[in-house]
């Protein structure tokens, strides 16, 4: 609940989590010895729909329909079996074995047992829980049948993966009614951003119903924060390579989903964009062409681009304002429909946190 807050729309408004240690909740949530989550917590809308979760895709169904984690063998056949939901029923079962994220430093019960001890700090955790009388008659409520002395972990996390599949998934936006056949959906504007996402070529990458192709790309979002704390400066993040141990995938991160962006910011693997106009703003509005060109240039060469983000970089940078606000309302027909009114201007303020228009 600390980083995934309804306030903040399953986020916490803020670029790195403060995880174990930390005091207050949202943006002015803060550890006394200023320790970040390398990343973004990233918000919880249509997981249901995702094959690859956390920004590395470090929890993963393969195209065999076989679940891949950190955990590897230690997530038994037998706790795999109580993972109804796929991905998003793994999903809880990894913060808790995070020291920074929740489960803290040595001199507790979970904080003794050893890193790589998956089932240890699982078992402890259980532990916990059914020290709660309360606890138990819920955990056997949701599994009749089955006595709590014989759950593992996987019931908790499977019952956690229930709650945000269940309360945290939608297929009525707009976009969704559009899609359906409703040809009069989508606003004017909502028509015009459509058209221009898919002239930008925004939806190479961001298609399907949670708006991400599942695959990793290196769209160059700037390094902030501690990172995954790859060597040798300890702050650098090297993104899906840390899953897959291949060069290749070097500073690649998931394609995100896009469900309800407009509320879920910051944005990127490290909250690197404040805002929605910040993260377009970084793409287009970099001063006079000279310099925009220039920046491309420079990235193209640091980060050793793909044919595809280089046509995509082209054609973003001679985008204008306009475009910018179609993207926005577009953004918005992905949205629930409290958040629907299709007249009034994106909630965006009209300048940024650092003063960009
Ligand atoms: C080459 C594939 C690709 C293309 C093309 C692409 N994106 Fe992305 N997008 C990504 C990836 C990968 C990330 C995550 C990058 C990271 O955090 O390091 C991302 C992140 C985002 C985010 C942040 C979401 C969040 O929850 O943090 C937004 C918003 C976004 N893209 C919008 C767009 C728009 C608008 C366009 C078109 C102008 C676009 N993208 C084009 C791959 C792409």
């Amino acid at each position: 609940m600390t980083c995934h807050l309804p306030k903040f729309s399953t986020g916490d408004g803020k670029s790195l989590s403060v995880g174990e240690g930390g005091l207050g909740l949202g943006p002015p949530r803060e550890h006394p010895n200023g320790v970040f989550i390398p990343r973004n917590a990233p918000p919880f809308f249509n997981l249901f729909a995702m094959r690859h979760l956390f920004w590395d895709g470090r929890v993963q169904l393969d195209a065999q329909g076989q679940l891949h984690t950190p955990a590897g063998a230690q997530l038994s056949p037998a706790m795999m079996k109580v993972l109804e939901y796929g991905p998003v029923s793994a999903l809880g079962m990894f913060p808790v074995t995070n020291r920074a994220e929740m489960r803290g430093a040595h001199g507790t019960d979970l904080g003794d047992v050893a890193d790589n001890d998956f089932n240890g700090i699982w078992t402890a955790i259980m532990r916990r829980l059914g020290a709660v009388p309360e606890y138990r008659g819920l955990f056997e409520a949701a599994y009749p049948g089955t006595r709590f002395e014989d759950m593992t972990f996987a019931h908790a996390s499977n019952a956690i993966g229930a709650f945000i599949v269940d309360r945290f998934s939608f297929a009525n936006s707009p976009w969704d009614r559009f899609l359906a056949g409703n040809d009069g959906a989508l606003s004017p504007r909502q028509m015009a951003g459509a058209q221009t996402f898919l002239t930008l070529k925004c939806s190479i990458c961001h298609n399907g119903a949670t708006f991400s192709d599942e695959d990793f790309h290196d769209v160059a979002v700037p390094q902030i924060g501690p990172g995954e704390g790859v060597l040798p400066n300890l702050l650098d993040d090297f993104g899906r390579m840390n899953v897959t141990g291949n060069p290749a995938d070097i500073y690649r991160f998931r394609t995100s989903p896009l469900r309800n962006v407009e509320l879920t910011g910051p944005y990127g693997h490290d909250g690197a964009a404040i805002s929605l106009r910040f993260l377009y703003f970084y793409f287009t509005q970099r001063g006079d062409g000279h310099l925009q060109s220039l920046i491309a240039s420079a990235v193209l060469m640091i980060v050793g681009f793909q044919v595809l983000v280089i046509g995509l970089l082209a054609d973003v940078i001679s985008a204008n304002r306009k475009l910018l606000e179609d993207l926005l309302y577009r953004v918005r027909s992905l949205e629930l429909p409290r958040n629907q009114d299709a007249d009034a201007p994106p909630a965006l303020a009209a300048k940024d946190r650092w003063g960009h228009p």
